[in-house]
């Protein structure tokens, strides 16, 4: 699988999954601007160093990069950022979007700027970075973008409001921008990562954390990234196992308006929520339509 002549930006890539990202990137023959703020986990700090060590490497390994300490927070520097590769090399085709902190803590205890702070980097961080590379992705009529979720946003994690909830924006995103992103040939994906690195630390047990290589998570990136890559796919990648996770919806029932309706839906939940026959609608809208078609066929005369 060849990147050769491919310019890719990695956020967050001073160390953890980015780094293995951006290593993985180079080898297969992609020019990579490297960013990374170079802060602690939860966000505080910052140094471009990070990132240059990491441009140290792909040179060293005959490679060509470039480094870059933007706060993805901040849209002024994430728009010099892009341009920065664009004027080295000409062109992005790849972002992805793996910056991130955390700020752990239960809702009962969770302060506003932790919340804040990490839909900030997150939610915020990957808009700006998507809105940067769009105009240059539309004109050269060619994209891929990888967003990172995570299973906290898929499926909840205790300690994990603010993270999870970023997180799962970020699959929102991905599926606007897919759909928008079509007709110019950009593919947007997610990537629900589970690796060792100090976000994970302490979290899980050392047996546990030698099976989740950061270089385990890679392949599904590039799978991602590539230009044979899907677009709407969320891959979930850790100690070398793949899934695929999907918003589904199930086949449901028709009530309609009346007064009885929260009762008979009361009844039914169970009906509702039967998993037999679900699908993943191509759209929102695509979702609504299949609403109003149950119910025009409810209401479709019989013979
Ligand atoms: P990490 O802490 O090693 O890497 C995150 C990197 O993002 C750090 O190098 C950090 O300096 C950088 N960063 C933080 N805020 C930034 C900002 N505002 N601008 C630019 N760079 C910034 O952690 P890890 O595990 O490698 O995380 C990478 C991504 O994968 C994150 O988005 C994380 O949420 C996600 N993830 C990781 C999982 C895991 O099991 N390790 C699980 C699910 C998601």
């Amino acid at each position: 699988m060849s990147f050769e002549g491919q310019v890719a930006i990695v956020t967050g890539a001073g160390g953890g999954l980015g780094r293995e990202h951006a290593l993985a990137l180079a080898r297969r023959g992609a020019k990579v601007l490297v960013n990374d703020l170079g802060g602690a986990v939860d966000g505080s700090g910052g140094s471009v160093s990070a990132a240059q060590a990491v441009v140290d490497e792909i040179k060293a390994l005959g490679g060509e990069a470039m480094a870059n300490g933007a706060s993805v927070t901040d849209w002024v520097a994430v728009q010099a950022m892009v341009q920065q590769a664009v004027d080295a090399w000409g062109r992005v085709d790849i972002l992805v979007n793996n910056a991130g902190i955390l700020r752990d803590k239960s809702f009962a205890k969770m302060y506003m700027d932790d919340f804040r702070l990490v839909v900030e980097v997150h939610l915020m961080g990957a808009v700006h970075c998507c809105k940067a590379v769009w105009p240059h992705m539309q004109a050269q009529n060619y994209g891929r973008i990888v967003m990172t979720t995570s299973s906290s946003g898929l499926y909840g994690n205790f300690g994990q409001s603010n993270y999870g909830a970023a997180k799962m924006a970020q699959v929102g995103l991905m599926q606007t921008l897919a759909i928008e992103g079509a007709k110019y040939g950009i593919h947007v994906n997610a990537l629900a990562p589970t690796a060792a690195t100090r976000m994970t630390e302490g979290l899980m047990s050392a047996e546990v954390l030698a099976a989740l290589q950061p270089e385990a998570v890679v392949p599904a990136m590039l799978v991602l990234a590539h230009a044979s890559a899907p677009t709407r796919t969320i891959l979930c990648a850790g100690a070398g196992s793949f899934e695929a996770a999907h918003i589904t919806l199930t086949e449901g029932i028709h009530i309609g308006l009346g007064e009885q309706a929260p009762e008979l839906l009361a009844e039914q939940l169970a009906q509702v929520c039967d998993r037999r026959n679900e699908q993943v609608p191509q759209s929102g809208s695509a979702q609504g339509t299949l609403e109003v078609g149950k119910a025009l066929a409810a209401r479709a005369p019989t013979v």
